[in-house]
């Protein structure tokens, strides 16, 4: 084989693996890459013939590889030697029923009234809300990225964060951005066209969490209500909050689970390959349009074979595409628990949203959606997308947040923590391994984030 004029090769090593490693100087360092040993897993073909343009894709992947931390499963050396008890834990529990259940029936089943809502954006999106109505105070839970209101009943009756409240009396309230699968739905467009999925989580933030509260407010015949979001449903609060100013008046809490405003430490190396520096986000976008991100797309399959370890646990975790995005942290992960996770999430997200948050990994900025020079002249009257103003968030917000997370890093909280007017309170998680997804499923949800949760929720 000889080098030819791309700027990597493809290196054959033994048996009937392959690794693709970029060409250059960067070789040996690479090939001790873990990662990049993992990638003896990928022939070749997967990738050029699914992700499309041969010659980007070890470009955008060496970039990732370079400025991303292992999976999970590739640092616990010792996962070997239980692999196997936590796939008999995983399969003993797979054929249980609440695997299947929607989230109602969950809700019913654990002994909760509950109550199933419909809210019209002002864009023409009908948003489907739950609730666990009580005479309580109102707390509205807002779910994030690929997730819906199931997030906050899955870790079960012991752990989910819409039970523990209820069990508080308070008015549990849980909204469903646009197009995940409880939002798939519009006055006129269907989900098969390109315009239904024209939207990032600007929109989320600008239109569907005021018609949401508004809605709830209505109904509650209350003045404020407490918000809680995870991840994404921090970053839609922050969009409108800075952008619809008058909702600042709603909102006598925020609790933020995971903050996502600034994203320049961000891990996750699907949320870095989609930034659109990277070549591989207009192929993603050039098959898909502007439409839903497909879990199971080629570009996903090609970095589930990179990024994900070995193993039938491995396999296990990897099919689930939220992992591949957020990692995971074995110690917190209720493998009993996983297969009601796995039937419930990925919940469906626009490519839109990805690239949004791609966009602030490489600006550094927490701003509208970049619609290159031309287009922000048009939209924007200037040739950068503007800032969201987080100096007009006036609501109370706490923030949670953990060392190993891999959208909301320590640094970009701080930095987020240090911009809002109106923190009362940051709290970092005492728990060296705690990731994304532990701040809605951790086994130890109860002692690690809704002791304290519960306690600020009490003085707004
Ligand atoms: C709320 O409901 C509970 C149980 O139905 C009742 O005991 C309580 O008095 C109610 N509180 C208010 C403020 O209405
Ligand atoms: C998406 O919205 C933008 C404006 O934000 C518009 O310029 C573009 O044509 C829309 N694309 C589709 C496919 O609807
Ligand atoms: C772990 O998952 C199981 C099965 O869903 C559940 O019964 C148990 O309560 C969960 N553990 C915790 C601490 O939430």
């Amino acid at each position: 084989m000889t080098a030819i004029g791309f700027t990597f090769m493809v290196l054959l090593v033994s048996c009937h693996c392959q690794v693709i490693i970029p060409f250059g100087s960067a070789v040996s360092t690479l090939m001790n890459n873990r990662i990049v040993q993992f990638a003896s897993q990928i022939s070749a073909d997967v990738v050029t013939n699914t992700v499309g343009a041969f010659t980007k894709v070890p470009d955008a992947i060496s970039k990732i590889v370079s400025s991303f931390n292992t999976f999970p499963l590739l640092k616990n050396k010792n996962l070997l030697n239980y692999a196997d008890l936590l796939v008999s834990e995983y399969n003993a529990n797979v054929n249980n029923e609440d695997v299947m259940l929607s989230i109602g029936d969950l809700i019913t089943k654990y002994g909760y009234p509950v109550e199933r809502h419909i809210v019209r954006s002002e864009d023409g999106y009908n948003l489907q809300m739950f609730r666990i109505p009580s005479n309580g105070s109102v707390v509205f839970l807002m779910h994030g990225l690929e997730g819906s209101a199931d997030d906050f009943v899955l870790a079960g009756p012991e752990s989910g964060l819409a039970y523990l409240l209820a069990n508080e009396g308070y008015d549990v309230w849980m909204g469903n951005a646009r197009g995940n699968k409880h939002s798939r739905n519009h006055e006129f467009l269907s989900t098969s066209e390109a315009e239904f999925w024209n939207f990032s989580w600007h929109e989320i933030g600008y239109y569907d969490l005021p018609a949401m509260i508004d809605y709830v407010l209505g109904i509650s015949k209350s003045a404020t209500l407490k918000y809680i979001g995870h991840s994404q449903g921090t970053t839609t609060f922050f969009v409108m909050a800075a952008e619809r100013e008058e909702y600042n008046d709603k909102v006598s809490l925020m609790v933020a689970l995971s903050p996502v405003a600034y994203m320049t430490h961000v891990k996750s190396p699907i949320v870095r390959l989609l930034s659109p520096g990277t070549p591989i986000i207009y192929d993603v976008m050039k098959h898909l349009g502007v439409y839903e991100f497909l879990p199971d797309n080629s570009l996903t399959k090609a970095l589930r074979l990179l990024i994900c370890g070995v193993g039938p646990f491995a396999d296990i975790l990897c099919s689930n595409f939220l992992f591949l995005i957020f990692g995971f942290d074995l110690e917190q992960l209720n493998v009993t628990n996983l297969p009601v996770v796995m039937g419930h999430m990925p919940a469906g997200a626009s490519v839109k949203q990805f690239a949004h948050y791609g966009q602030g990994v490489l600006s550094g900025e927490f701003r509208k959606f970049d619609l290159g020079a031309e287009g922000n002249r048009i939209k924007y009257g200037s040739q950068t997308p503007p800032r969201y103003a987080l100096n007009r968030i006036r609501v109370p917000v706490s923030l949670f947040y953990s060392e190993e997370d891999w959208l909301a890093h320590p640094i970009d909280v701080d930095r987020l923590y240090n911009e809002l007017p109106n923190a009362v309170d940051i709290h970092k998680v005492p728990y060296e391994n705690f990731n994304h997804l532990d701040f809605i499923l951790a086994k130890d949800f109860k002692k690690l984030i809704y002791k304290r949760l519960r306690k600020l929720l009490s003085l707004f």
